[in-house]
């Protein structure tokens, strides 16, 4: 494996710039996906998957607009500069999720952020705080597919969504608020297979109807998945196929309503997963029993995705200085972290599996692919291990967009009291 996004000399400069572990992350591309998918009338980042201000900002030059999940992530995309205006034809950003905080109302209102509805009661809490808008629904179409359980949105199992058969009582609910909805939204879940997300479109068509001339907008939800795995390098998602069905969907939709109805897709991880990579060191080499270990200095707190859901992510190793790398021998490869569950090689259930890897040294850097999205993202503080660095590539250069975090911010807000 020697395909990285980044050139391999631009690697171990960062690594000697901003130390290990660190986030690697290419413009060049997240630029391509952006542009594969501009097909669709709007592409909608889904920012959970990597929300740092410069990938937004770069989000918002390629003119893409932005999906918020919470009231952080409306502050970040107002931050990167997207303006709120929920009258707006395409509205800068969205807040998809399933109840109102405190936090998110109160912005919601300030900066008339465009609401797409997951719960019912969300509707009258619009209503309770002053607020009357346009709103698109996200529906729950009964069923759902993901790569793991745990990101799977559909479906009688799923907090997710309004239930499909419980449109029309969002529509009543909303005109009874001086409210109404003129758009839809599915997202069945994420890392589905061409299948499943199809099978969404003939789900679309029927909750449309209930809709009549009110839509104006369908989304077809994220959900593409990315070739994590070698074998799956080349089989790429079809997407001028996936495209076809969703603007055959809209045309018939707004050939029955007779007017215009506008495509979005609401994309994370197509669009920055490839992009990125995590650079650790390794640590320490050793055996148990039979068993070879590479210890690095990330873990589970910067990247939580094998932990999480058992998944794979390719790897690949650097020398350092003077070291050569040796033949191929199977090796388990964990992180620093006090919790045996640290391990990057591993299934879904937390089983350990080892992994061909070279022999390698000590301080040589283990590199895990495909990390762009839902990396750093998903990092915590656990073991009180600093947020790592991250920096774009970006015209031949490396950009500091995240400094690693301090010892003094991580305990900036803790209070020792008086006892
Ligand atoms: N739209 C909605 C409403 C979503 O809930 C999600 C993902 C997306 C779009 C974007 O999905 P994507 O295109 O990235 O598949 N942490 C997990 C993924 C959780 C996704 C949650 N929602 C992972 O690491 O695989």
């Amino acid at each position: 494996m020697s395909n990285y996004p980044i050139p391999e000399k631009l690697i171990y400069q960062g690594v000697e710039s901003f130390g290990t572990p660190l986030w690697l992350y290419d413009r060049g591309t997240i630029e391509e996906r952006i542009r594969e998918l501009q097909v669709f009338d709007a592409v909608r980042y889904a920012q959970k998957a990597n929300s740092n201000l410069s990938i937004l900002s770069l989000m918002k030059k390629m003119g893409v607009v932005v999906d918020a999940v919470s009231a952080g992530e409306i502050y970040r995309a107002l931050k990167a500069g997207y303006r709120g205006g929920a009258t707006k034809k395409t509205p800068e950003i969205v807040y998809t999720a399933d109840i109102f905080d405190a936090d998110a109302l109160a912005l919601v209102k300030e900066h008339q952020i465009a609401v797409n509805i997951g719960s019912p009661d969300m509707i009258p809490q619009l209503a309770e705080a002053g607020i009357k808008t346009e709103l698109t629904l996200r529906v729950n179409p009964g069923f759902g597919h993901g790569h793991s359980r745990k990101t799977n949105t559909g479906g009688d199992l799923s907090k997710h969504g309004v239930w499909f058969e419980q449109i029309k009582d969002c529509m009543k609910l909303a005109q009874a608020n001086g409210m109404w909805i003129s758009g839809l939204h599915m997202h069945i879940g994420s890392g589905a297979d061409f299948e499943h997300l199809s099978k969404v479109t003939e789900a679309m068509r029927e909750a449309a109807r209930h809709l009549g001339s009110h839509i104006r907008m369908i989304s077809t939800g994220g959900g593409f998945p990315i070739p994590y795995r070698e074998s799956e390098e080349g089989n790429r998602i079809d997407i001028n196929a996936y495209y076809k069905l969703w603007d055959d969907t809209r045309k018939q939709i707004a050939q029955s309503v007779g007017h215009s109805v506008s495509l979005e897709v609401e994309p994370g991880r197509y669009l920055v997963a490839e992009s990125g990579l995590l650079v650790s060191k390794i640590r320490a080499i050793k055996t148990m029993g039979e068993n070879k270990f590479y210890i690095v200095d990330a873990g589970f707190t910067d990247l939580v995705r094998p932990a999480f859901y058992g998944s794979y992510h390719k790897i690949s190793i650097l020398p350092q200085g003077s070291s050569v790398l040796g033949e191929d021998s199977d090796v388990i490869v964990a992180g620093p972290l006090c919790e045996s569950g640290d391990v990057f090689t591993q299934e879904e259930g937390g089983y350990v599996v080892s992994r061909k890897l070279p022999e390698a040294k000590v301080n040589d850097l283990l590199v895990l692919h495909d990390t762009g999205a839902y990396g750093a993202a998903m990092s915590s503080n656990y073991n009180s291990r600093r947020l790592a660095a991250e920096v774009l590539y970006s015209k031949g250069e490396l950009h500091l967009i995240r400094k690693r975090q301090t010892f003094e911010q991580m305990t900036e807000n803790d209070r020792i009291v008086g006892l």
